[in-house]
């Protein structure tokens, strides 16, 4: 059935001429790319979001979370290095379970990508107001609230930080790699500084009640769903970004090997760094307290009585929190890039320019997009949406896995997923259940998304699709 029409794997990392992207990557700036991408407003803000939806069992939120995140990153490790194409999770659904499911995992990954940059450019925008507060510079607050806000009307930083990332890819993609290494180590350093600060002043005190809010989601009397699993549902937005790198596959100079040592180590280095964070927030201050906070990492230092390391991290988080937008922007262009190349969205967005090697319209398109949604957005419920988005394609992903595995037995695999009939079903289940987790509201949106997403596949995508005119 042509619904169902497939991509062939032998075709996939072959494209048509000026089309194609030029690969300058190799895996230092993979590893750089990837933590640059995960490390962000989930570990600076969200912990606190968190554990006000979980207690100090918010700890058991970023194990669950990890390890869902850690199955959807080995499944990504295989099918990236099998198909060195951009478009990731989108591509191998195109290959592996044909044309319908990719077009939703696409549009999945649009809403996740867009939606991450708008809530890190509003997560950021917070910082930077702060920050600028401490040099005695007061911005209006119509000028740094959307809407929803009283007295709010645009977050104007939050616009302008995310032109200036886009400007920044258009540049040229190897330049931005090397500057984002260079901040993600200051994010590094910051998150190492909390932690020596405050670990040594860990109180079992802070852990009773452990889990005050249940394990599942349940709706507590003023209308909010905590527990456990709700609190991992959230923190998952700390974990992904590892995805990202896999969009850089066709920039990669030796996508065989440095893909999945980009992938395996960044999420690696990623999981040890979040679980000592989070040890030590809970452990140092009650959650009570900081779960309120727009800035827990900074109050818990200032409370700890380091003032001078509370505005150090500020700043860190301000310069270094734009690592995040570049990946996901950076990640948003080539979705666009790969869908409108195989004919599902106009051809206009999957040129490239002569002078750079990047799709300088796509990622202004983008930009432009995702600016908007960040200048009036709630940072919340977009970051749930984020969520529902991703785990989709994370879904997906493990299922590529297993039926590649199936259908392609003998296919060439530069890394092996260890125990994949394994590790391919747990990512399956544990994102569905991740899902279920979020806020009900947000699970209606992304189903009014996807269907909305149908509507312009059947309207646009399906007629115009390339492999449909072969
Ligand atoms: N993992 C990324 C963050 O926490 C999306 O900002």
């Amino acid at each position: 059935m042509s619904l169902l029409r497939r991509k062939s794997l032998d075709t996939v990392t072959v494209h048509e001429a000026g089309r194609q992207l030029i690969p300058t990557l190799s895996w230092p700036h993979l590893i750089a790319l990837g933590i640059g991408a995960i490390v962000g407003t989930g570990i600076y803000t969200l912990i606190g979001v968190g554990a006000n939806l979980a207690g100090p069992a918010v700890l058991i939120s970023f194990a669950i979370a990890g390890a869902v995140c850690a199955c959807a990153a080995l499944s990504y490790a295989e099918l990236s290095t099998m198909m060195p194409a951009a478009g990731s999770a989108y591509t191998y659904s195109y290959t592996a379970l044909g044309e319908v499911v990719a077009w939703v995992v696409g549009w999945s990954l649009i809403l996740e990508y867009s939606l991450v940059v708008s809530t890190v450019a509003v997560g950021w925008s917070g910082y930077a107001v702060g920050f600028l507060h401490g040099f005695g510079i007061d911005l209006p607050l119509m000028l740094t609230a959307g809407p929803h806000v009283e007295g709010g009307f645009i977050n104007l930083p939050a616009v302008l930080i995310t032109f200036l990332v886009a400007g920044m890819l258009m540049a040229g993609t190897k330049e931005s790699a090397t500057l984002n290494a260079v901040l993600v180590v200051i994010k590094i350093i910051a998150l190492t500084v909390f932690v020596a600060i405050a670990l040594p002043h860990f109180d079992t005190g802070h852990m009773e009640p452990f889990m005050p809010f249940g394990f599942v989601k349940s709706l507590g009397a003023d209308g909010v769903e905590r527990g456990v699993m709700a609190a991992a549902a959230i923190i998952f937005f700390a974990f992904y970004g590892f995805d990202a790198i896999s969009t850089a596959a066709e920039e990669t100079k030796k996508p065989e090997r440095d893909l999945a040592i980009g992938i395996i180590g960044s999420m690696v280095g990623c999981t040890i760094i979040y679980v000592l964070v989070a040890l030590a927030a809970v452990g140092a201050m009650s959650y009570t307290i900081f779960g309120q906070s727009a800035e827990p990492l900074a109050l818990i230092l200032r409370e700890l009585g380091s003032p001078g390391a509370a505005k150090w991290i500020g700043a860190a988080a301000v310069i270094a929190l734009p690592t995040v937008l570049l990946a996901f922007l950076y990640g948003q262009s080539r979705i666009f890039f790969v869908m409108s190349r195989d004919g599902l969205l106009p051809r206009g967005l999957s040129k490239v320019s002569a002078r750079t090697g990047t799709p300088v319209a796509t990622t202004l398109f983008t930009a432009v997009l995702v600016a908007a949604l960040a200048g009036v957005a709630r940072l919340d419920e977009i970051a749930a949406l984020a969520n529902a988005g991703t785990l989709a394609a994370f879904t997906a992903v493990g299922l590529c896995l297993v039926v590649l595995r199936k259908r392609e037995p003998n296919r060439v695999r530069k890394f092996r997923t260890p125990l994949a009939y394994v590790v391919g079903p747990l990512a399956m289940i544990g994102c569905v259940y991740l899902f279920f987790s979020l806020p009900s509201t947000t699970q209606l949106y992304f189903l009014g998304w996807n269907v909305l997403g149908l509507i312009a596949y059947f309207a646009y995508g399906r007629r115009n699709a390339v492999l449909g005119k072969r």
